[in-house]
């Protein structure tokens, strides 16, 4: 698979992928990762966790993947078509504010997209998604009704997920992402969370 670091794409394959992960006891993806600011805190404040950000834009990928953390890894790839390497892997998977065809893959419940979260995930993942009213509405749809779409389509598709909950400016505020940053001091700070695991 494609990973890359600064502006350097290095191809690793799943024995290498392995040799990195072992000895972790969770493994994070984050789908969607955007510039990485996510997946660079979380690796920084949970050494004994390993995070990999996945993002279709190598360009987004630069600013944060160039710092060399031993517990991080960023990977070029499409949600709807995420590299075997990373197969049975993944115990946690966030998508964090997603836009364009990921937000679209997770209204239209678009079977490459759930057999790709599927496919990653080892016995037991979790699952933690954030949506924001501003990326619903860009997609024709109100907040509540945008999350409660994707909310029966993650059901249909295997996972137990728990009634989504409105998030407040303050948590936006204190979420570690630069998406979350922007809505929090935006126009438009509504957001939804929803979380679950899938076994
Ligand atoms: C609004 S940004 C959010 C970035 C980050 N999660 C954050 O919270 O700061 C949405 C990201 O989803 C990525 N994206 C959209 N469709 C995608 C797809 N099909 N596969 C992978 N990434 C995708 C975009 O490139 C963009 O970086």
């Amino acid at each position: 698979m494609e990973t890359i670091q600064g502006k350097t794409p290095i191809e690793l394959n799943a024995s290498e992928l392995q040799m990195r992960l072992t000895g972790y006891n969770c493994i994070h993806l984050d789908l969607g990762t955007g510039d990485g600011r996510f997946i660079r805190c979380m690796a920084e404040q949970h050494p004994c966790s390993f995070f990999i950000g996945v993002d279709a834009c190598r360009e987004n990928l630069r600013a944060n993947s160039h710092r060399k953390l031993p517990n991080a890894l960023f990977v070029i790839a499409s949600a709807q078509s995420l590299p075997m390497e990373l197969n049975g892997s993944i115990s946690h998977i966030t998508i964090n504010f997603p836009w364009g065809s990921l937000l679209e893959s997770l209204l239209t419940g678009d079977a490459r997209l759930m057999n790709s979260l599927e496919y990653i995930s080892s016995s037991i993942a979790a699952l933690d998604v954030h949506l924001n009213g501003g990326a619903l509405a860009e997609a024709g749809m109100a907040l509540e009704a945008g999350a409660d779409q994707i909310y029966n389509n993650m059901l249909r598709s295997g996972w137990q997920i728990n009634t989504p909950l409105l998030m407040n400016a303050n948590t936006l505020r204190n979420f570690p992402s630069t998406w979350a940053k922007r809505l929090a001091f935006g126009r438009d700070p509504r957001a939804i969370a929803m979380n679950g695991y899938f076994k």
